[in-house]
């Protein structure tokens, strides 16, 4: 297994914020997934989806995971829906320890509420942000629960103790067995 570390969960959950410091601290080569959808469509994620559809941005999203585990140990920030695709899940099963970023819904809705229009899939809910990312939290918790090797929560901590905690849980289990 390539010795990649990649961050997974739901939209909020800290993965660009903490996979950047993450990497920063390990010396790691830092891939956000979803920077680099941007930087090679040349078009912002709500372009992408409005003007090819969210099924065509799945298809980048698999091709940017897919590029980002072949530069050995990096850490990926992935997008909230990276796991959606089996393939996905396989592809960063393969070659990456997988952490799981969860937070309380709440908390979610509070750090995503400034950037809903960044995020199609918020966009439409903004009529009540808690039952809709409650709702999909229902539908996404077990794909994430069954992709990870580490789960992290990140609801009351700033970033800094988030890449503190997953420094000490792979320091003390280097395998990609659960936890
Ligand atoms: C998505 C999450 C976003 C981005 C796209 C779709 C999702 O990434 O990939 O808007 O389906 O949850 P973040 O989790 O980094 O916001």
């Amino acid at each position: 297994m390539a010795n990649n570390i990649a961050l997974i969960g739901f939209m909020g959950c800290g993965k660009s914020t903490v996979g950047r410091l993450l990497a920063t601290r390990l010396e790691r080569e830092f891939i956000d997934t979803d920077a680099v959808i941007v930087r090679s469509a040349g078009r912002t994620i709500p372009e992408i989806f409005l003007e090819e559809g969210e099924a065509a941005f799945r298809d980048r999203e698999s091709a940017a995971l897919r590029e980002a585990v072949e530069t050995e140990g990096s850490v990926i920030a992935t997008g909230g829906g990276a796991v959606l695709r089996e393939e996905n899940v396989r592809i960063l099963r393969e070659n990456a320890l997988i952490v799981w970023l969860t937070a309380r819904a709440e908390v979610i809705v509070r750090r995503t509420g400034h950037g809903v229009a960044a995020r199609p899939v918020l966009a439409a809910w903004a009529d009540d942000p808690l039952a809709h990312v409650l709702n999909l939290l229902g539908q996404r918790g077990p794909i994430y629960q069954r992709a990870a090797h580490r789960i992290v929560d990140t609801s009351d901590r700033t970033p800094a103790a988030i890449v503190n905690e997953i420094v000490r849980k792979l320091e003390k289990n280097q395998g990609t067995e659960k936890d």
